[in-house]
């Protein structure tokens, strides 16, 4: 059967098997998975809907859960982040059904998570939480159906528990950014190189001796800050969170409030969660030429609207870098329509890195296929056994050897009989 898909180019195909190929190279541990499920077919008659960005490691990911059996139809988490050759290779090689076009208005957007609604999904895999809220908002008669959703981002993660809380969530979601071979790999060290390569991407900028400010010190924060430091940027943290920013100044990053910031930066990438974080106020005190850049899931961190509302003249003098006049004349440089600036100016976060995520994912599916219908409605941690597996795997295919307890130690470590 010919799939229903709704692509920008089916050209694109070749180009898009080639990077496709390339990702896998750097994916090990979602490979052994694939080897595994093309022997044993675990997810033998499930259907799978994700709504995830449309790249060369989700591509990965899509190939991995067909070899276990499922079905698979996808559409994209965020109107920017579509790789339209990868979209078109998935819909020509592995007769999958992608509904995402990079560029995608809000109403596309959202005509292509209906689409993948319309397959039924059994599982839905979300990044974001978009497919998951619009099926409640919209299908509720399709909830029954559901026997549970992955979570990849923390973003979605935490409209997921408000749900839960507010008693509107119709079947269990796993939070797979939670697993620690996640967020400890994926939000920090995936996010902190991706994000500095599409902010140099976008930019050519030189980072050495600038004043780069990061909104937010949580795992994403920590990994962009890490990586701008070891460009030779001044890097400066701002939070509310008052252990977060404690930790930022003794990792030995300077710490103030973003007002006081803003008025030094050349560079100030968001990476909070939450809404407004860089608005009206700080645009007025910024200096000519300031770089604004979003790392968060949504394009809400920097308020457009406002920097819209100051601006004299706008101006476009390069990919992804839209510039605002303001009208005592300094010039602010918006990247990416404050969208994602790793997916929308990069090509998000490197393979290496989504082998760990999506290998949660795949045995994340797994799992809940398994389960059926035994769990609750609420929000799940991916299962320690999962998450160790990942960590293991990947550790052999590294070809890292750890140690391991003696039998002494062990008993050691589970006694209190000895002290000083
Ligand atoms: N999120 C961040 N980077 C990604 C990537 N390369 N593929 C899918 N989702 C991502």
């Amino acid at each position: 059967m010919h799939p229903t898909f709704d692509i920008t180019d089916p050209d694109l195909a070749g180009p898009g098997e080639r990077r496709i190929q390339w990702a896998a190279a750097e994916m090990p541990v979602l490979n052994m998975i694939r080897t595994r499920f093309e022997k044993t077919r675990p997810l033998q008659g499930l259907r799978v809907g994700g709504c995830l960005h449309i790249t060369t490691e989700t591509a990965n990911l899509a190939r991995t859960l067909q070899a276990g059996g499922a079905e698979v139809a996808l559409c994209a988490s965020n109107p920017l982040s579509t790789q339209d050759d990868v979209a078109a290779a998935l819909v020509r090689d592995d007769g999958i059904s992608v509904f995402a076009r990079r560029g995608e208005d809000s109403d596309t957007y959202y005509a292509h998570i209906r689409a993948v609604l319309d397959t039924d999904p059994q599982i839905t895999l979300d990044d974001g939480a978009d497919l998951v809220t619009t099926l409640h908002r919209e299908r509720t008669e399709q909830i029954p159906q559901v026997l549970g959703g992955t979570e990849e981002t923390t973003t979605g993660v935490i409209r997921l528990r408000a749900m839960a809380k507010d008693g509107a969530l119709g079947y269990p979601i796993i939070a797979v950014n939670d697993a620690m071979t996640k967020h400890l790999f994926d939000n920090r060290y995936g996010t902190g190189q991706s994000a500095l390569d599409g902010i140099i991407r976008a930019t050519n900028i030189l980072l050495a001796g600038k004043h780069f400010v990061v909104c937010g010190y949580g795992w994403c924060g920590r990994g962009i800050a890490m990586r701008a430091k070891g460009h030779g940027a001044r890097v400066i943290i701002t939070e509310v969170q008052p252990l977060r920013a404690l930790e930022a100044a003794m990792d030995g990053f300077q710490v103030m409030p973003l007002l006081d910031a803003a008025r030094i930066a050349d560079f100030i990438v968001t990476a909070t969660g939450d809404k407004h974080v860089v608005d009206g106020p700080h645009f007025k005190v910024m200096k000519d030429g300031c770089v604004l850049a979003n790392s968060g899931h949504f394009n809400v961190e920097i308020n457009i609207e406002a920097l819209e509302a100051l601006a004299q003249a706008k101006d476009h003098p390069r990919t992804h870098v839209r510039e605002y006049r303001l009208a005592d004349g300094r010039r602010l440089r918006l990247l990416a329509e404050g969208r994602l600036v790793n997916l929308a100016a990069a090509e998000g976060h490197p393979a290496a890195v989504m082998d760990m995520s999506f290998a949660n994912q795949a045995l994340t599916v797994e799992h809940l296929w398994q389960q059926g219908r035994k769990l609750e409605p609420e929000v799940y941690t991916v299962p320690q056994p999962i998450d160790e597996q990942v960590a293991k795997l990947k550790l052999e295919a590294m070809g890292i050897g750890i140690d391991t307890l003696t039998q002494e130690q062990q008993a050691y470590l589970a006694s209190w009989q000895e002290g000083t």
